[in-house]
């Protein structure tokens, strides 16, 4: 069975095809940067296909024979729709490594078109969300009456471009949260809480990361809160982003940040994602004074975003892809990222 990763040529995608490349899978590497993808399927001895998202006819085309596409081009506000409809109107079934709130929660409402087309839509099979999801949903199996959940993780490294670019363009948004079961707009840095991720405790604030999203879906908890661990210029940072909103989006000012951005390095080096580490942290509680707290250790972000991408491409190819909407915990249970290389969990 076929498989192809789209965007393939960003740091992301390349660094899921080397991975794949190197345990012998054998994925189509695809993107509309003719002279990237070529390079790169030279290099890997790979089938390439180059096509841009414009055009639906030209995507439909490119997934004849593919049995799931891995989508790592983003910011996914614009490319997740052109890429599922096509993998609904082919009936392949769709993985992407988002993170962006918005992206999860369009997906889902596809749901009864995906389970009529026998299609699998799993969004976020990278970082965010595969441990923090898994963690939500083994909170829950410790604590069944949990009525608030809190998530959060200290990075082990530093973004790429593509991760920084995706922030810029949602810095001014401000902050998200689920409430009563609903997403709710929140300042930037709304609130600061002292979390032990696993080596002592350390400032961190509320940020609009996809788990708002994805871990109602997952353990129906009303209210989801996520934190990541901030040194203080970055709390004061987002603090202040509150009062500029409208000048972050700006263009000039997008213009002038993404520039700043594309001048600097793809993403960590290959010595630094080895020497990162991932914290994460969960808590859930309940209106009777229940409380269960557990951790978890992953490897560095894009590394383990590589690892648990390519897990969830081998349960598809495996057969396993249950139709419609999918979190990864709701698709392949909350231990299943404990199956993939250095992630470990443990239980206060
Ligand atoms: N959730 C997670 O844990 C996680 C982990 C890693 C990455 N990500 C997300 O994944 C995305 C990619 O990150 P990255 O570091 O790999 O970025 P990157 O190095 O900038 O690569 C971006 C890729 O997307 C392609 N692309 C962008 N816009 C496109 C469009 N409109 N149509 C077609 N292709 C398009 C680019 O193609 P060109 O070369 O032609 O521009 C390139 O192949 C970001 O949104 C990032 O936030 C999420």
């Amino acid at each position: 069975m076929s498989w192809l990763i789209y965007g393939a040529n960003g740091y992301t995608g390349a660094l899921v095809a080397r991975t794949a490349a190197a345990r012998g899978q054998r994925p189509i590497l695809a993107g509309r940067n003719r002279a990237e993808v070529e390079a790169l399927a030279r290099a890997l001895t790979l089938e390439r296909r180059v096509f841009g998202l414009d055009q639906p006819g030209i995507v439909d085309d490119a997934l004849a024979g593919v049995t799931v596409v891995l989508h790592c081009a983003g910011p996914f506000s614009r490319t997740a729709g052109p890429v599922a409809d096509a993998c609904l109107r082919r009936r392949v079934h769709y993985l992407d490594i988002t993170g962006e709130a918005a992206v999860f929660e369009s997906l889902a409402a596809r749901d009864a078109e995906a389970k009529a087309a026998g299609v699998m839509l799993l969004p976020g099979a990278g970082f965010d969300v595969v441990p923090s999801d898994c963690l939500a949903a083994h909170l829950k199996r410790r604590l069944p009456t949990a009525t608030h959940l809190a998530l959060g993780f200290q990075p082990g490294g530093r973004p790429s471009r593509g991760t920084a670019t995706t922030m810029i363009e949602n810095l001014h948004r401000g902050g998200l949260v689920r409430r009563g079961g609903r997403l709710t707009p929140v300042p930037p840095a709304w609130k600061t809480r002292i979390i032990d991720f696993g080596r002592g405790p350390r400032p961190a604030i509320t940020i609009p990361w996809g788990d708002v999203a994805t871990a109602y879906h997952s353990t129906r908890i009303p209210n989801v809160e996520v934190y990541m661990a901030a040194p203080a210029a970055l709390r004061v940072a987002m603090r202040l982003s509150r009062y500029v909103a409208p000048v972050l989006a700006s263009k000039p000012v997008q213009r002038f940040l993404k520039a700043r951005i594309r001048a600097g390095t793809p993403g960590p080096t290959d010595a630094e994602r080895e020497r990162g580490k991932c914290l994460l942290w969960g808590e859930a509680t309940d209106e009777a004074g229940g409380r269960a707290v557990s951790r978890m250790k992953t490897p560095e972000g894009y590394t383990l975003t590589a690892f648990a991408a390519l897990a969830i491409v081998d349960k598809v190819l495996g057969g396993s892809a249950p139709p419609g909407f999918q979190t990864p915990s709701r698709a392949y249970g909350p231990d299943f990222v404990l199956g993939i290389e250095g992630v470990s969990r443990e239980d206060e």
